[in-house]
């Protein structure tokens, strides 16, 4: 949602100012361009020179600047960008901003602008629970503008607790996304807005008994980004995860499971949804009677008998549900041989749409990997795609979905 975003970054007075260099790092990670426009009070605890040096940009530091205000600089700055954020707004800057004061470049910027606006306060618990702190963020929200925090914690003050500092800046640029992402809803730009996407991923774990389980070589790599992706084109997505190393994705909905038995539930209780695609490496089969305590070596040098049953099979339970089958349904086949007869094979018996079908060979490089080699198998044929990146994979996946979803 951040890449090639044009993010004007207004940092005010506070001693939170240190963690928006940070901050700077985290968008940039994630692409976006960063404009800083500084306070005279932000200057007093951090330096133009570092936040110029973090952004790669100008820092804007005065109203006043006939360089810059030789093309109207101030309404540029209000005007040619994705997103105003203020981190961390100073109580001072936000009753500024209430009251339409427009005494310096930061406020004259927030005046003028037309972009969404994100705030993430940060102040002493007492400045933030004051009646005039609480009215100016009610004038802010009833005028559309968003929030960030501030948490819960220690403050600066020595002794001092509550609510008031600011919030952390992965939670921000969360929070960044979300914004920008519900202005291009609002602006009808993305093709899934309304829609319910379901998707499940990485592996799951069948318990032999309290301490040991058969899993599978899944990183989750490729499900969680088509969740991403499916968010970022505007749709409402559940993710449905088995145990996996990766961090639950921002702003999307995450259930986390086990075994396959509790995927399944989970993915009926999250039905019905427009789209699903199951991109989760579910174990196959599980062991029938599963041990109570931890089994151990009885001395026979006879290793135990794991009797195996077969697993609930999600992908077909769904495909062929009565009433909430989704409109569209995508399955995965991870392969080692005979690829295209299994995928096709599995379309047809599970009912599915589309199988993505890739060869997971150890020598392929692809369960665990960064890259993907996939094949899309429909009724209408099959398709080769180029080796890409699974963030790639899952943007081209959904971008597909969503076109077919409007036919
Ligand atoms: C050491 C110190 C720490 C401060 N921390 C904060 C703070 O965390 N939040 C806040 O709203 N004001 C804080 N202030 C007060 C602001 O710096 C002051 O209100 C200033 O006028 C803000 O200017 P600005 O909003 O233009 O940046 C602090 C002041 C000092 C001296």
């Amino acid at each position: 949602m951040l890449n090639g975003k044009q993010i004007v970054l207004i940092i005010s007075g506070g001693i939170a100012a240190y963690k928006s260099l940070d901050l700077i790092r985290r968008l940039k990670e994630r692409g976006a361009r960063v404009i800083p426009v500084m306070t005279a009070g932000a200057q007093e605890f951090i330096t133009p020179l570092a936040v110029g040096a973090l952004s790669a940009e100008k820092v804007f530091t005065s109203l006043f600047d006939r360089e810059a205000e030789h093309d109207v600089g101030h309404i540029r700055l209000a005007r040619d960008h994705d997103l105003v954020l203020i981190a961390p707004a100073t109580a001072n800057l936000m009753a500024k901003t209430a009251h339409g004061i427009a005494d310096d470049l930061a406020t004259a910027v927030l005046l003028a602008t037309d972009k969404p606006v994100l705030v993430a306060p940060a102040m002493n618990p007492k400045m933030w629970h004051n009646a005039a702190t609480t009215r100016n963020i009610t004038i802010l929200q009833e005028r559309g503008i968003r929030f960030v925090g501030p948490a819960r914690g220690e403050m600066a003050e020595k002794g001092e607790a509550g609510v008031g500092r600011m919030s952390d800046p992965l939670e921000i640029v969360a929070a960044a996304s979300a914004v920008l992402r519900d202005e291009e809803i609002r602006q009808n730009r993305l093709p899934l807005a309304g829609k319910h996407v379901l998707i499940t991923s990485g592996p799951t774990h069948e318990p032999i008994d309290p301490v040991r389980y058969i899993a599978n070589r899944s990183s989750g790599k490729q499900g969680h980004a088509l969740a991403v992706a499916a968010y970022e084109a505007g749709a409402r997505v559940t993710l449905v995860s088995g145990p996996v190393d990766l961090a639950d994705p921002d702003n999307i909905d995450t259930i986390r499971v086990e075994s396959a038995a509790d995927m399944l539930s989970a993915v009926k209780s999250c039905l019905p949804a427009d789209i699903a695609i199951m991109a989760a490496a579910v174990a196959d089969w599980r062991v029938a009677a599963e041990g109570a305590q931890k089994i151990k070596k009885d001395g026979s040098g006879k290793p135990p008998a794991l009797g195996l049953v077969e697993n609930p099979d999600i992908l077909a339970t769904v495909g062929h549900h009565e009433s909430l089958r989704p409109k569209l349904l995508i399955g995965f086949a991870a392969e080692t041989q005979n690829l295209i007869d299994n995928a096709r094979s599995k379309l047809e018996r599970k009912n599915a749409d589309w199988i993505i079908a890739n060869d997971v060979s150890p020598e392929t490089g692809i369960m665990g990997g960064d890259a993907n080699t996939v094949r899309l198998v429909s009724r209408d044929g099959v398709e080769d795609w180029p080796e890409m990146n699974k963030a790639e994979v899952a943007r081209q996946i959904v971008a597909r979905a969503a076109a077919a979803l409007d036919e």
